[in-house]
């Protein structure tokens, strides 16, 4: 018995196993599609009993990801990260806005690898790599998955080769280097980048990272699911992120979809995706939609935004290629895609860290902003349980760190 297979999220073909989706060019032999999806021979009900654990990692959940041997963990004590009550959240939400909601702030900058939200998918990579032979891997990054890939792949002595958008930070590429792997920084944007990773790849037939539906990474953060369970005791009703390429969504969506037949109360949170306004065509495509009552195909409308003029280097997509997997998932929670103004970071970051004495990266705090935006468009009720997803510190950004 096989503990997982890769199904074609197209047509449906059994891919069978990472061995046998690598040596297929990590593509569907059914139709040629990128998109499988893992799919699991797992008892679902024993998660109950996993949630009264205090793990030091997400490797509790062994059993619904997709490696065979416990023997071959990489891990650095990643995704089993506090989720903490920030009361002067809630303190400002009723006192300016009358909402009664309990703001619960998931710290994925406590992560032990590189202190982001990546650090789960770079944990699980390693891992795959390592029982599957992989000895060189490729990826385009804006810096948290590179930084992170570049650290874990580095403990299995696992080759990649980085390519970054030339605004990256220097604290990035410096921290990249410093792992013993290979960066190239790309004169251009992250579609630049991730053009320069794909001709490497198809030149010198490295695997690549598939992006934001690599089976991977989807499987990697679905373990967010298990763990707002695990700490909330239950879903939470709002669900806010920074929101770039959109692997967050994509892979909670995966996680509900997955132990929902088990566990009925397990539902998609309402989904507020977040993006600052100097790189925000997700969220211009929605407002279009809206104006125009979401006609048939809506999805695949959205701006190309060429050289985002955007300093938050990690949410710089301006080609939301994955606007047609995440929007319908946003409609279907009932959500929505705000906006916020990068003028008001570094304001943000400071309140921040006098409340909470500690350091959060721009991304991260794109991510606040966006529980008061929401406030602000009244998309959170009374009563509610927000979970705001902080994703990285500000190690990488010194330069935002000096201003707050
Ligand atoms: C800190 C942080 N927040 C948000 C994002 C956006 O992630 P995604 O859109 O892939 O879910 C990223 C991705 O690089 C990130 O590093
Ligand atoms: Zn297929």
């Amino acid at each position: 018995m096989m503990k997982y297979r890769l199904i074609c999220k197209q047509c449906g073909t059994d891919n069978r196993q990472f061995p046998q989706w690598f040596a297929q060019n990590q593509q569907c032999y059914g139709c040629g599609s990128k998109h499988a999806e893992a799919v699991y021979e797992a008892d679902y009900s024993k998660l109950t009993a996993l949630y009264q654990e205090n793990p030091d990692s997400f490797w509790l959940y062994f059993d619904y990801l997709p490696v065979e041997n416990r023997e071959n963990i990489i891990s650095c004590h990643e995704g089993a990260i506090p989720i903490e009550e920030w009361d002067f959240f809630e303190k400002i939400a009723m006192e300016q806005y009358g909402i009664n909601c309990k703001a619960m702030v998931y710290r994925n900058d406590k992560n032990g690898g590189t202190n982001t939200f990546k650090d789960v998918a770079a944990s699980l990579a390693a891992t795959v790599f390592k029982e599957n032979g992989v000895s060189e891997f490729c990826v385009a990054s804006t810096g948290n998955t590179a930084t992170a890939y570049s650290k874990y792949l580095a403990l299995e002595g696992v080759k990649i080769t980085v390519f970054v958008p030339k605004d990256i930070t220097e604290d990035s590429i410096n921290e990249i280097r410093s792992f013993g792997q290979n960066v190239v920084p790309v004169d251009g944007n992250y579609a630049d980048a991730k053009k320069m990773a794909m001709e490497f790849h198809e030149k010198s037939k490295v695997l690549i990272s598939a992006g934001n539906i690599d089976p991977i990474r989807v499987e990697a953060k679905k373990t967010m699911v298990f763990e707002f369970m695990r700490q909330l005791g239950k879903m939470p009703d709002v669900y806010i992120q920074a929101v770039s390429g959109g692997t967050g969504p994509i892979a909670i969506d995966k996680g509900v979809r997955e132990i929902n037949p088990t566990f009925p109360d397990v539902v998609l949170p309402r989904m507020l995706l977040i993006q600052q306004d100097l790189c925000d065509p997700m969220v211009q495509a929605w407002e279009n939609a809206v104006a125009n009552n979401f006609p048939k195909g809506y999805e695949k409308e959205y701006p190309v935004i060429d050289n985002p003029p955007t300093e938050v280097s990690i949410l710089s997509t301006g080609n939301p290629g994955m606007y047609p997997v995440i929007a319908p998932i946003v409609k279907k929670t009932g959500g929505t895609f705000l906006r916020v103004k990068e003028t008001d970071l570094v304001n943000m970051a400071k309140r921040v860290y006098q409340e909470r004495k500690v350091y959060l990266g721009p991304a991260s705090i794109v991510c606040l902003l966006g529980f008061f935006e929401a406030l602000e468009k009244r998309q959170i009720k009374d009563g509610e349980t927000v979970l705001i997803n902080v994703g990285e510190g500000a190690d990488r950004a010194m330069k935002f760190k000096a201003k707050i």
